[in-house]
């Protein structure tokens, strides 16, 4: 009896004993292997992202954070706790699927369509022919700002469209090597020359500004289409055309230049995001202005006869001014513009 007792009570101490052990073990083995949360939780400030290695957030949000919000957006805000962008990939998309394979084509298409419409109107020429009285247009300060800013920027496109389109252009026909050395020497071309673009800019400004300022005269351009299509049209200094290309030049020129300094001293700039939007403005910009530039130097040569005259003698025919300027030659001259017109000088009739 006394050893049935004995074996009971070993049984039901051995019973609480496995009691005990289960109650114990049962948490720490729902937890498996992860130890406790603060464990390894790096107190560093940062409540939310990757740094925090058992944090709440799910592996989508986690990796939102990553690539820095919505992708699309150049401009998103560095999140807390970001630890890379994907923004340089985007750049580069934008630059190889879109820049580089589309802008390019722009400059060229704009020339199709001069060269069809040279064909299919000809040169404008001067109705009532030259009548070899000449009035002063520019003066010679405004015709060295012009051609200055001129030459710089046919030097930056020319070094520009080497640099951006060397490797798709020029590479495939003349190599790698030869595309190397071009490019290397077309970008200190670039970078030497590109500053001298902002004061070219300033000074073209300042020679150009008077008389470029929006006038009531300008919508009769605008709703004759500028006389492309036939008839007449009344201007005073420059057509509302010559005022789009005037605006243009100053404020595309601008985000040109501002971009291009930013490219020159990066360190200008913290976010490196800001790089990448410049590099994209001021492909985009100048690609376009040099596009641009193609019709300007068309009308200022071969598509207007005796355009030229004003850039290269500062002196335009009277008969010119009257039909592109009416209302400048008025002013100038004081003599109405629907007058007879002059008789085509002596030269001409021989
Ligand atoms: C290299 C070829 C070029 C030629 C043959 C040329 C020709 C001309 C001519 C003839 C005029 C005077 C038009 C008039 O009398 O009303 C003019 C004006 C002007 N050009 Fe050029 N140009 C050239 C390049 C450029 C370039 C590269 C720029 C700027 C990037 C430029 C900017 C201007 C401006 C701002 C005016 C004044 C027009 C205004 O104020 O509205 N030109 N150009």
């Amino acid at each position: 009896m006394q050893n049935q007792i004995h074996s009971f009570r070993n049984f039901l101490s051995l019973g609480i004993l496995m009691l005990m052990f289960a109650a114990f073990v049962a948490p720490v083995a729902a937890q498996s292997v992860l130890p406790p949360g603060n464990a390894v939780n790096l107190d560093d400030g940062i409540e939310e992202g990757p740094s925090n290695a058992l944090g709440n957030l799910s592996d989508t949000e986690i990796w939102d954070i990553f690539r820095g919000g919505n992708p699309r957006d150049i401009l998103a805000p560095t999140i807390e706790g970001q630890v890379m962008t994907t923004t340089g990939q985007q750049w580069r998309v934008i630059r190889e699927q879109y820049i580089l394979k589309y802008l390019g084509w722009a400059p060229l298409i704009v020339i199709g369509i001069l060269a069809v419409f040279y064909l299919i109107r000809g040169p404008m020429k001067i109705a009532a022919g030259r009548s070899g009285k000449t009035i002063p247009r520019f003066s010679l300060s405004a015709r060295v700002a012009h051609w200055f800013m001129a030459a710089i920027f046919i030097i930056l496109g020319l070094t520009g469209l080497v640099i951006l389109l060397g490797r798709v252009v020029i590479a495939p026909y003349l190599g790698l090597e030869a595309n190397s050395v071009l490019t290397s020497a077309a970008l200190q071309g670039h970078n030497l020359f590109g500053p001298l673009f902002i004061f070219a800019l300033i000074w073209l400004f300042i020679k150009f500004v008077r008389g470029n300022f929006f006038q009531w005269v300008d919508l009769k351009w605008i709703f004759k289409l500028g006389g492309f299509f036939g008839g007449h049209v009344s201007s005073r200094q420059f057509n509302f055309g010559e005022k789009i290309w005037f605006w243009m030049v100053i404020l595309v020129g601008i985000v040109i230049s501002i971009t291009g300094i930013i490219m020159l001293f990066p360190s200008l700039v913290e976010d490196v995001r800001w790089l990448q939007l410049s590099t994209i403005l001021h492909a985009v910009g100048a690609v376009g202005l040099i596009a641009v530039a193609f019709g300007h130097i068309y009308i200022g040569t071969i598509g207007m006869e005796g355009s030229i005259d004003s850039m290269l003698k500062g002196e335009v025919d009277e008969n010119w001014a009257k039909e592109h300027h009416d209302l400048w030659y008025e002013e100038v001259t004081g003599k109405s513009a629907t007058e007879e017109t002059e008789a085509p000088a002596k030269e001409e009739i021989s």
